[in-house]
């Protein structure tokens, strides 16, 4: 089939699919309306899901208007988070694996962690921190790989009421550094080197380089993974595992607000630095939960694996927080896709009888690359359900996914959301929609789509249209803040669009109502399913001292959905070779993290600029994308010039 043919195929729900699920259409139909109708009364009902220790009686208190920003959900209920992800299972699953760890190496031992020994795990890592000396309130930074500790850490921080900031251990130094700062932490938890792909990563030195200067009185706690030789902070660093013999396992949870934070996220936007995305504790766990089970259709007993990492938010609430709410059997892989070898998926999935499968797009287009033998001599057939994340998925894509991993058996969610939303947004549901591939189709339940028209900002109605994508009205997983400025919140979400939460993305409604991403429409790029903000990837490069300009902007990549193309002017007398690329490449790698390498540097005697000293991104992201004919009008330009000079040296 060709692409186009392939984009036009649907597949409708099997009888099997549709008898299994949760939810059907004639159900989806009746639950969307009633949560657009009768917001009060739905997500009221919804938040019986988990244990309150205070009722709420309030549900929502809602504002979007620029100034007045404020988002509360059953804002009078208190309870604990973390009670609700494992105490209140013990007494009907004590037994039952809460946590299935998969390390790097397949040689290596998988773990089986009941719900039990999770609660006794997080009493204790919950104790070591109040030990260290944080409390309620207290902001942690945890930058561990995927290992129990990581799991651990999260929920001691939500027992104690502590605010968890999670670092992907992929960033740098620098990165942590600045997060560090940003939400102004006493303790950081890492590792002292974590394998990953057969490589091991040195988190403890990175955290040693990212303490110093003003941080040198963080504390750290060191959880002991591979054994290996690191340095030590006197006084200021600490064994995990000698502290936890010095605690008992008991750790009575703090009685939390709905309205207090859970933890803070930092993403990429278009301007500046990372934004600590700040989510709270009833409005995320109801939607966790609610989410998780109706889009996975997940059933008692069902083992669910999530390939993200915990340091991003699909790690949060759908490893972590979403399906130890359900009293679910989680997957934790700490390992790569391709390691040993492109089977790895599929061994994993075959090794612990997995049932939902959840990964990003970028993952799926690698692994296809590799040929379907390493898929197909594996036998998958505990699969269930398959899910995607992060970016736009093409067609061939889907198709092999579809195909060649589920058998044509697996119905595929594609599910639209971001750090910002807490949980899924849009997505086919796998008992009620037939799927289209590359769509995320349906909002869920309580989410208002409106597709806005992006110079007048006005309503597009009707079906067979295309604008910028916001949202009418909250939904209980919705981020509340900006960590310590309110005002940016405001501004970043609900300036461009008066009254709407505004998401960065593009989007159309299909002839059918259904909604299909079409990509970012800010200055945010997508790098394997990340979220990447070429101001940041520019100030990194001129920070160099041999820069003295850059432009970032994304381009198609085969693998990456999108790759990072830099154009840069260096100070004058520098002169442009491979080894300076190299260089520039290193550089970017070690301010923000490897996740950041440049994809391609063209050298710039100059960049694109109107009158006033504005750089035309526009031109730029043509030159990359080789669509030299649409450059459209450059009349605007200081010098005209350079654009020819740009073409004539595109890389
Ligand atoms: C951006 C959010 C929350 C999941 C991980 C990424 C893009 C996300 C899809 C999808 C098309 C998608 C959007 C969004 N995106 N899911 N299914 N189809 N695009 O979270 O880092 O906050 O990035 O990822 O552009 O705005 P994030």
């Amino acid at each position: 089939m060709t692409e186009t043919a392939l984009a036009t195929a649907t597949y409708a729900p099997s009888e099997a699919t549709r008898k299994h699920a949760h939810v059907d259409a004639a159900t989806y139909d009746k639950m969307y309306a009633a949560s657009i109708n009768d917001p009060d009364g739905f997500w009221s009902e919804q938040a019986q899901r988990v244990d309150w220790i205070k009722p709420f009686t309030k549900v929502k208190d809602v504002n979007f208007d620029l100034g007045n920003v404020h988002i509360k959900w059953f804002e009078d209920g208190t309870l604990n988070v973390a009670a609700n992800c494992v105490d209140r299972h013990l007494a009907t699953r004590g037994d039952q694996t809460a946590i299935i760890w998969e390390p790097d190496d397949p040689k290596d031992a998988a773990r089986h962690i009941t719900y039990k020994e999770l609660h006794g795990q997080v009493g204790k890592m919950a104790n070591v921190l109040k030990a260290m000396g944080v409390k309620k309130g207290d902001r942690v930074v945890i930058y561990l790989p995927m290992i129990p500790e990581a799991a651990y850490a999260m929920l001691a921080c939500a027992r104690i009421g502590a605010i968890h900031s999670v670092v992907f251990a992929g960033f740098s130094p620098d990165a942590l550094g600045a997060r560090v700062t940003g939400c102004d932490a006493r303790v950081v938890i890492t590792a002292d080197t974590a394998p990953r792909g057969g490589r091991a990563t040195k988190l403890k030195d990175n955290v040693n380089q990212a303490l110093r200067h003003d941080l040198n009185d963080v504390k750290c706690l060191v959880v002991r993974r591979t054994g290996d030789q690191i340095a030590w902070r006197d006084g200021l660093d600490f064994w995990y595992h000698e502290e936890a013999d010095k605690v008992s396992s008991d750790c009575p949870p703090e009685e939390m607000n709905a309205e207090d934070p859970l933890f803070i996220l930092y993403t990429s936007g278009s301007t500046g630095q990372p934004k600590g995305v700040v989510h709270t504790t009833g409005g995320y766990l109801v939607y966790a939960a609610l989410t998780h089970q109706t889009t996975f259709d997940y059933h008692e007993g069902d083992v669910y694996w999530c390939g993200a990492d915990v340091g991003w938010v699909t790690g949060h609430t759908y490893i972590l927080y979403g399906p130890l709410a359900n009293g679910a059997t989680t997957l934790m892989f700490e390992g790569v896709p391709t390691y040993p070898d492109a089977s790895r998926f599929w061994q994993v999935i075959d090794k612990h009888g997995v049932n939902q499968f959840y990964t990003a797009p970028t993952a799926l287009r690698a692994l296809m690359g590799q040929g379907d033998e390493f898929v197909t001599q594996t036998s998958r057939k505990s699969l269930r359900i398959l899910g995607t994340v992060g970016e736009p998925i093409n067609p061939e894509a889907w198709n092999w996914y579809y195909k060649v991993v589920g058998d044509s058996r697996c119905p595929i969610v594609d599910t639209w959301w971001q750090t910002e939303t807490g949980g899924h947004m849009m997505t086919p549901l796998p008992g009620a929609h037939a799927l289209k591939p590359g769509a995320a189709q349906k909002p869920f339940f309580g989410v208002k789509p409106v597709v806005l028209d992006p110079t007048s900002g006005q309503i597009i109605e009707g079906n067979g249209v295309e604008g910028v994508l916001a949202i009418a009205d909250s939904w209980p997983g919705q981020m509340r803040t900006v960590w310590g400025d309110h005002d940016r919140f405001e501004k970043t979400y609900f300036s461009d669009y008066k009254g709407y939460y505004f998401s960065g993305d593009g989007c159309r409604r299909d002839e059918d109502g259904d909604y299909w991403i079409t990509g970012r429409v800010d200055d945010v790029i997508n790098v394997s399913g990340h979220r990447m903000g070429t101001a940041e990837v520019e100030s990194a490069l001129v920070a160099h001292a041999k820069v003295a300009e850059a432009a970032v902007v994304g381009y198609p990549h085969d693998i990456k959905g999108q790759g990072i193309y830099c154009y840069v002017t260096l100070m004058h007398g520098e002169t442009p070779s491979e080894e300076l690329r190299k260089e520039l490449r290193n550089w970017v790698r070690s301010e923000i993290g490897p996740i950041a390498s440049p994809d391609v540097i063209q050298w710039a005697p100059g960049l694109p600029k109107t009158r006033s000293g504005k750089i035309m991104r526009r031109i730029l992201r043509k030159i990359a994308e080789n669509d030299f004919g649409a450059l459209g009008d450059t009349s605007t330009l200081a010098d005209p010039s350079v654009v020819d000079d740009l073409i004539a040296n595109r890389k």
